[in-house]
């Protein structure tokens, strides 16, 4: 297996002595990439662990990442993060609004709170609604100092380390992101990745890579993959301990053109589509059963260095997850006008003798999974099909690191 060491806690007392706090318990840092599945997760055998229903495929990209710092915190340290946070705000204030008046250059374009805010009201890690966290932790993303679902989620996650560690200390966590896109490409896996790396490290625990994979894994399902560089599988496996991922070997150089066709925030988390396609969609099961032969496929591909192989059933995958969404009642439907048109500029490629296929998740962006050696090619010929869009080629990225 694949070991990631986390650096042992840092214990800062110097810190704490000059903040005239109690000791910081412990502290840590950790950088992890998002990734774009190739053979898709969707939906879950078991909500609460997050155990999927079929075995996903991924490539983690540079250029799209998560820094996040968790401090573990003595007393003292508690009782001032609150009356810090207090002390922003002014009287008629949200403490969202507040921190967005300090931000400048977004435009409020992007949420970046969307990316911990998927509401899960079966009572798994992220219940917004559940009251069972009483542990005073305070979290801050891209600046803005969060209350509510984003903290609820992020704090019952740290519960899970709190609890294998054998610690109540509160957190304190800050979160930055360079998306440079805003929320509407972004994904929780870079998110959890990170947090729980740096949660862990910042814990005391020195976990490898397959268990910080289960442990990404209940913050999001896609998270688990971002533990890793480069192609990664998430096992489904059938409970905790068996459903993690882990890397596989790849003789190609592949890249991922995003198409950026709407930064807004997508009408329904995927968390709750993917419920409602499970429970309603009469074309799920059918997905399910292909996904199967899709990733036998998609790694017999990868082992052959074919990409051809590896393109169609990638596109395919991705549009049958589609279909399944489109058929719940009622219907899931995340495609724009300018969807549409993308994929068939994709398509148009193809017939242009161009390796470029279109994958998309749960949002109207469309990726295109080609060579790397053809990736500009290929981002130019789009730029010309489809004027006035943001179309940015990312290459592989690194798996998860502690930082400091
Ligand atoms: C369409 O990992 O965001 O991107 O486990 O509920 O947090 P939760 O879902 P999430 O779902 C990602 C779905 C997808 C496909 C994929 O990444 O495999």
């Amino acid at each position: 297996e694949d070991v990631i060491r986390a650096k042992g806690a840092t214990m800062d007392n110097d810190v704490a002595a000059q903040s005239g706090a109690s000791a910081v318990l412990g502290r840590a840092t950790a950088c992890a990439h998002a990734n774009i599945a190739l053979i898709k997760y969707w939906g879950k055998a078991d909500e609460a662990l997050v155990v999927p229903t079929t075995a996903s495929l991924s490539l983690t990209l540079d250029g799209l990442s998560t820094q996040t710092t968790v401090e573990f915190l003595g007393d003292g340290d508690a009782a001032r993060a609150e009356s810090d946070s207090v002390s922003l705000l002014g009287d008629d204030e949200t403490p969202a609004e507040s921190a967005a008046d300090e931000r400048t250059g977004r435009g409020g374009k992007a949420d970046p709170t969307a990316r911990f805010d998927l509401a899960a009201p079966d009572g798994s890690v992220g219940d917004p609604t559940a009251d069972s966290n009483t542990i005073p932790d305070t979290l801050t993303i891209d600046g803005v100092l969060q209350h509510g679902t984003a903290l609820a989620r992020v704090s019952r996650f740290l519960d899970l380390i709190r609890e294998r560690a054998g610690i109540s200390a509160p957190a304190r966590v800050a979160s930055r992101n360079t998306v440079p896109f805003g929320a509407g490409l972004a994904s929780s896996a870079s998110a959890f990745a990170a947090l729980a790396a740096a949660g862990s490290c910042a814990a005391g625990l020195d976990l490898s890579g397959r268990e910080l994979s289960r442990l990404a894994r209940r913050g999001s399902g896609s998270a688990c993959r971002s533990i890793y560089g480069g192609l990664v599988k998430w096992n489904a496996g059938h409970d905790d301990a068996t459903s993690y991922a882990q890397p596989v070997e790849c003789p190609m150089d592949l890249a991922i053109i995003v198409i950026l066709i709407s930064a807004k925030e997508k009408p329904m988390s995927s968390r709750e589509a993917m419920r409602l396609t499970m429970r309603t969609s009469p074309l799920y099961p059918a997905w399910v059963r292909s996904s199967a032969d899709d990733m036998t496929r998609a790694l017999a591909a990868v082992a052959a260095s074919d990409l051809d192989a590896l393109g169609e059933v990638v596109e395919a995958n991705a549009l049958g997850m589609h279909a399944s969404m489109m058929a719940a009642r009622p219907a899931v439907i995340y495609w724009l006008p300018q969807t549409v048109t993308a994929l068939s500029a994709v398509r148009d490629l193809r017939r242009h003798g161009y390796g470029a296929w279109s994958t998309m998740d749960a949002g109207a962006n469309v990726k295109v999974l080609t060579a790397a050696a053809d990736a500009e090619r290929v981002a130019s010929e789009l730029r010309d099909r489809l004027p006035g869009q943001t179309i940015e080629v990312h290459h592989i990225g690194s798996g998860v690191r502690v930082v400091e």
